[in-house]
């Protein structure tokens, strides 16, 4: 019932199916009060809508219009319709008197398409003793749900308070069973208080353990401020009874904050009741009408970040404007910086490859996946004695090296001369050491960041040269990074009679091995290779070994695009599970075909894959089927049962 569509970093864009229709996500379910509700949330972009099974439970008026007519017809909404339980109410007042078994049985009664079992909402900084005896019961409540379960979808949420073992424990848990979607709950003390970093813990704990294959929901987020962040962690859905509630309060939301009337001279955006009304025409209005029109702006800011971050998500830009967003508020920079903590975590799915460009936007830029993946990838690639590093001119790298080097620093020694068993690398921020053959590869080529450097990152430079010089025997250091990076080296050389030259056949196998793996770029290009290039931009285009092509390298990102020839190659001369999708026999024509692979035919595959990745498609003998490219990483394609995984390229081998 949910597909992945789209992925950068955590985050993601789906389809999520339901029985009253399809929502795209991620989206923002405004909250419906049954009875009371005014605003017509449909016409202002609602696919989806939340409402209380408890409250319509409790008043016999309501009640008995929803059993007899169904949720739907009560709220006067035809789309989707998501029920929570009542467990807020109970966190609030300590009491409820429904239970479990009743509320699943009255959400079945009443034909919501999500409902939610009866957990406890822990707070924030309970003791440990307190949030493991309720997270036994929520996890029992959980578990018993199911079985009362006939139609509908199910949530189960994710309590554990603030320990984030807790929570993580409840995740895997509750992925265990069969459950639909995944609330995140109990965190709305924590967007109260602003408390966004321990929010980061407790939604990173929970995520990293739920099952790729079902939405998570962020509960009682409803701020369009922390929806850039919440997606980027992996969050799908989010209520707001925000738009109402600060309407109710003449409050004004924003993706910058929250604005109160009474202080402002200008409406915030360009929404239609910013564009035509003036604050002093609403605070003349009456409360009632005031209200109303507040609370459509709020919503029309709130689907306006919406769309905006799944635009982001479909660029491979959202972290750029998580990193916009966050300066909104210093509490919510102190938690986008919590989240760098987590790059293990984030870049297992962030795909390899996007369609924008890299943007540097402060210090905390250094703490992105980018970089990260950039800087393993680096520790992987074999040394050789001697490193030469160069400042950066322009990009490419290579194609803008001066002829005069100018002088050098020296640390180290070598009886090697000249080109002798060199590597040479290009310092600059934020990847801090690229190797000259990398120089067009995403993100190495397609990146900005400001030419007046931060101390930051002159410190991140000076801590990676200080660590990638142990590894070589002799390092030179051009003059010119010694003044910008403040290195403060002493033994100065005059310029050596050195002459860079790359060689394509170094570029291409450096390239394949950063891309596939080390010993990739022997494999597929060992021998005779013809290089052919580009007549119009003069970049590698295709590579041939006699007639036969083997790889195109791709303009947009310099990684490689596999030919039949190149797959049987990568396939033949490297082991098993490497670069591999394998595939069950029932599927094992359609590959051949060359049609795409979704994900419920997929039975192993490699560890390493991710998103956007050349894979090689296999039968379980390890028989070459097709070639293709990876939509998702490897823990998603092993946990989706529905939606394609690989996107082949060609069978038929
Ligand atoms: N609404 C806000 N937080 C929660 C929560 O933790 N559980 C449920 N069921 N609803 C909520
Ligand atoms: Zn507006």
């Amino acid at each position: 019932m949910f597909q992945i569509k789209n992925k950068d970093n955590l985050g993601r864009t789906g389809i999520l199916k339901t029985k009253h229709g399809i929502v795209k996500t991620p989206a923002l379910m405004p909250v419906i009060h049954p009875g009371k509700q005014s605003i017509n949330v449909k016409d202002l972009g609602a696919e989806i809508v939340i409402t209380n099974a408890y409250i319509i439970y409790k008043n016999q008026d309501l009640r008995e219009k929803a059993s007899e007519n169904g949720v739907h017809d009560l709220i006067n909404f035809d789309g989707p319709v998501m029920t929570d339980s009542g467990s807020f109410q109970l966190s609030e007042y300590g009491d409820i008197d429904i239970n479990n078994q009743e509320v699943i049985e009255f959400q079945e009664l009443i034909g919501t398409d999500i409902g939610t079992s009866l957990d406890i909402p822990t707070p924030p900084y309970v003791t440990r003793t307190k949030a493991e005896r309720e997270l036994k019961i929520t996890l029992e409540r959980a578990k018993e749900s199911l079985e009362y379960r006939k139609e509908i979808l199910l949530n189960s949420v994710v309590q554990g308070s603030t320990f984030p073992d807790l929570r993580s424990h409840c995740a895997d848990e509750l992925g265990k069973m069969d459950f639909d979607l995944h609330p995140i709950g109990a965190v709305v003390p924590l967007m109260e208080s602003y408390r966004y970093k321990d929010l980061v813990d407790v939604v990173i704990a929970s995520v990293s353990h739920l099952p790729e294959s079902r939405p998570r929901h962020l509960m009682g987020a409803g701020h369009p401020m922390i929806f850039a962040l919440a997606v980027a962690m992996g969050c799908d859905l989010f209520d707001s009874a925000a738009y109402i509630l600060y309407a109710e309060d003449d409050r004004l939301l924003s993706t910058r904050g929250t604005y109160k009337l009474e202080n402002l001279q200008e409406m915030p955006c360009s929404c239609q009741i910013c564009s035509q009304y003036t604050p002093q025409d609403l605070r003349q209005m009456k409360k009632e009408e005031r209200k109303k029109l507040i609370a459509q702006h709020n919503l029309n800011v709130s689907f306006a970040e919406i769309r905006l971050i799944k635009q982001a998500i479909v660029e491979g830009s959202l972290m750029e404007l998580v990193e916009q967003r966050c300066r909104a508020h210093p509490r919510l920079l102190e938690a986008y910086r919590q989240l760098g903590n987590y790059l293990d975590v984030m870049e297992r799915y962030d795909p390899i490859s996007k369609k924008s460009a890299f943007f540097y936007t402060g210090p905390e830029s250094l703490k992105r996946v980018e970089v990260y993946r950039h800087l393993e990838k680096l520790n992987q690639i074999p040394k050789k004695s001697r490193l030469l590093l160069l400042p950066s001119f322009r990009k490419p790298y290579h194609k803008y090296i001066p002829e005069n080097l100018g002088g050098f620093y020296k640390i180290g020694s070598s009886n090697k001369k000249g080109n002798e068993d060199l590597q040479v690398m290009v310092v600059d921020v934020p990847f801090g050491l690229i190797p000259l053959e990398l120089d067009e590869v995403y993100p190495l080529a397609q990146n900005e960041s400001p030419n007046i450097i931060d101390e930051d990152a002159r410190q991140f430079v000076r801590d990676l040269i200080e660590e990638v010089v142990e590894d070589y025997e002799e390092v030179l250091i051009s003059s010119q990074i010694n003044e910008t990076f403040d290195l403060g080296l002493l033994d100065y050389v005059e310029p050596d009679s050195l002459k860079i030259k790359m060689d394509d056949q170094t570029k291409i196998m450096a390239v394949a091995d950063y891309q596939f793996g080390e010993g990739a770029g022997a494999a597929l290009f060992e021998g005779n290779i013809k290089v052919e290039r580009s007549r119009k931009t003069g970049k590698i285009r295709h590579i041939y070994y006699d007639n036969d092509l083997i790889a195109t390298m791709r303009a947009s990102d310099s990684y490689f695009v596999l030919s039949k020839e190149g797959a049987r190659r990568l396939h033949s001369r490297t082991e098993y599970p490497r670069n591999r999708v394998v595939v069950n026999a029932d599927s094992e024509p359609y590959a051949q075909e060359g049609k795409s692979i979704f994900a419920k035919f997929v039975i192993e595959c490699d560890k390493n894959i991710r998103a956007n990745e050349e894979v090689l498609i296999v039968n379980e003998k390890d028989e070459l089927l097709a070639f293709g490219k990876s939509l998702l990483n490897y823990e998603e394609i092993m946990d989706f049962n529905v939606g394609q995984a690989i996107k082949t390229r060609k069978g038929g081998m």
